[in-house]
């Protein structure tokens, strides 16, 4: 997590860093900084809070600057404060230093440090690099940094000023994303190229140790050894509208209303309806070779590891392929056996997911190929993957992810309709299949158009504490995503089960002030789920069932019904899914919580 951003040229400084920070703040926001050199003085500002407070401060100050780096934090060392925020500095003060990462050893080399009678002022393992690297300097930065580096142990990312190297912006990355923009008499340095993307489109990824010292017109780089060495410029292909709220209260509630188009664009050039199959044309090197595939390993992490989930069941009822689906936290510890005959892909909307890039590494180091899965343009994953298919589903900004999992959902049944088609699926079947699918975006509108109802049932339940989400077979990992949507923009208590684990366990829990949401539109389960229902009704617990149109059966049974489009049992966690983020989001709002910028979150976590 953590975003950095650096500038010089001829631009207004200032103003520059803090639009190109603004635009990474969706990595973090718990404080933010700015450090730069006006002629050979330091200057910097640093505080607790959103950037709007740091930019309100250094237009008051009247802070003018030649170059500059600036910082938006997500805290893992210490917590959200003015001292711990970024920059940090060496011990002569003429260092300033922003990081986005975790340095593993910073304990032992904080003790190291003190030994020799270094001062720390903060709790942050940024400061630990800062003085770890004064300590080597003597006039030579770059010979401080061929000591200091191979020190540090962990993922990180570096950008750095100093003193006495008036012009000079210094930057380091070791498996954490930071990408050089080249502009005409102009530099920038940032954690996602989206960042710079409106003023160049030529950039330059770091990686592996790599070093950088940039001024406004020269570019170098060297290796790990600290060697110069010659790399690459790529041309950005991205979009880069910056994304606005229009009329929306909240990204996030923007973001779920985007949906009907998300799933257009994810489904565009994706199907062909002549011969009822679905297509890659992304696919550049590597042929998707169906009968060869034996069996699927997904990583993911979070919503994306729900999508994987789901996915699983759609392609072992379709495609009767067996898929294993791994946490990438869990995977990349566990000397994972991966058989012959797996095609391996790994789900991340912003592709810099640090855990999901780790297990990457991992599976291609076995030598097995890897498909991404992935929103944003650019991104780690998507340069590192074999193959990457992008969801077109237009920047998310919110911090919980809501379109890009129905985008995930939607390109990944494509890849179940893909692998079917390959067993025994007929063309028939497969015609049907993609003209079920042509109606998900209209389907999804419908469920949209239910707003105002769904506001009405969410205020009703929004003062809860805690919320219960069953659902069986594909509708309990949407039971999964929905208990974490739910959690993580309103902070209710909620969890989700398989619904027959209640009886093991959870209904202990159960009483006169739970809420149950039951997600029952899974035809096979439904008898089952009722079941569930009535042993939850026993105990007191109001009931909320999404349930497909025209379901009578429950009407007397539970206290509240919402209705998603009837549709194939591999589509519903879609409808479900869509229904039940305007229920998290209509709680949330009801509970005034920060419902794009959760407390303790950030978008993207670069750290593992
Ligand atoms: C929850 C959410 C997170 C992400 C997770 C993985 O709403 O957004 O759980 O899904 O951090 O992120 P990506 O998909 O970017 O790898």
């Amino acid at each position: 997590m953590c975003g950095i951003f650096g500038y010089t040229g001829k631009r207004v400084v200032v103003e520059t860093v803090l639009q190109g920070l603004k635009r990474l703040e969706y990595r973090g926001y718990d404080s933010a900084g700015i450090a730069g050199l006006h002629g050979d003085q330091l200057l910097f500002c640093k505080q607790v809070g959103k950037i709007d407070t740091l930019q309100e401060r250094v237009q008051s100050e009247g802070m003018v600057l030649d170059l500059a780096i600036a910082h938006t934090r997500w805290a893992t060392h210490g917590k959200p404060s003015d001292v711990n925020a970024h920059p940090h500095f060496d011990a002569s003060g003429k260092l300033a230093l922003v990081h986005n990462g975790i340095i593993e050893n910073e304990a032992e080399l904080k003790q190291e440090l003190k030994k020799k009678g270094i001062a720390f002022t903060t709790d942050t393992d940024t400061e630990v690099i800062a003085k770890l690297i004064g300590w080597f300097y003597e006039g030579d930065l770059l010979r401080a940094l061929k000591t200091a580096l191979p020190l540090l142990k962990g993922a990180f990312a570096l950008a750095m000023i100093h003193e006495e190297h008036p012009g000079k912006l210094i930057a380091v990355a070791r498996q954490s994303p930071l990408l050089i923009g080249v502009g005409k008499g102009e530099t920038f340095l940032s954690s996602d190229a989206n960042a710079f993307a409106s003023y160049t489109r030529e950039v330059i990824p770091l990686s592996e140790g790599e070093v950088a010292i940039l001024t406004a017109s020269s570019i170098q780089i060297f290796n790990a050894s600290l060697e110069m060495i010659e790399k690459e410029r790529h041309e950005l292909d991205m979009e880069i509208a910056a994304p606005t709220k229009g009329s929306f209260a909240h990204y996030t509630l923007k973001e779920i209303f985007e949906q009907p188009q998300a799933a257009r664009n994810a489904l565009l050039s994706h199907c062909d309806e002549e011969q009822g199959v679905a297509i890659f044309p992304e696919f550049r090197v590597m042929p998707l070779d169906a009968e060869f595939i034996q069996r699927l390993l997904i990583i993911a992490c979070g919503t994306s590891f729900h999508a994987g989930l789901i996915a699983s069941y759609s392609i072992e009822e379709m495609a009767r392929i067996p898929v294993t689906v791994e946490i990438a936290s869990e995977f990349r510890y566990k000397q994972p056996l991966i058989l012959p005959g797996t095609l391996v892909v790994a789900i991340s909307q912003s592709g810099e997911t640090a855990d999901t890039l780790a297990a990457v590494r991992l599976v291609k180091a076995q030598g097995f190929k890897v498909i991404g899965l992935c929103n944003v343009q650019g991104s780690t994953l998507a340069r590192e993957a074999d193959e990457t298919i992008f969801l077109k589903a237009g920047p998310e900004v919110g911090v919980c992810s809501t379109k890009a999992f129905t985008s995930q959902l939607t390109v990944l049944t494509l890849l179940s309709l893909f692998l079917a088609r390959y067993r025994e699926m007929s063309r028939e079947e497969g015609q049907r299949f993609i003209k079920e699918l042509y109606q998900l975006p209209n389907q999804i509108q419908r469920i949209l158009d239910q707003s105002d109802e769904i506001e009405r049932i969410a205020k009703k339940y929004a003062h809860l504490s805690e919320v219960f989400f069953i659902g069986r077979n594909l509708m309990y990992p949407a039971a999964l995503e929905a208990a974490l949507k739910l959690k993580e923009i309103s902070y209710i208590n909620a969890n989700a089960y398989p619904g027959g684990e209640l009886k093991h366990g959870p209904l202990a829990l159960i009483s006169p002030e739970s809420l149950l949401v039951a997600l029952t539109a899974h035809e096979p389960t439904f008898d089952k789920i009722q079941s569930n229902i009535q042993e939850v009704k026993a105990r007191g617990a109001a009931v909320l069932a999404i349930c497909y149109e025209g379901e009578k059966r429950l009407e007397a049974r539970v206290e509240d019904q919402l209705f998603i489009p009837r549709t194939r049992g591999v589509l519903t966690p879609i409808l479900t899914t869509v229904a039940l983020q305007l229920f998290a989001y209509y709680i949330a709002k009801e509970r005034g919580a920060s419902i794009d910028q959760p407390r303790n979150l950030a978008k993207s976590v670069s750290v593992e």
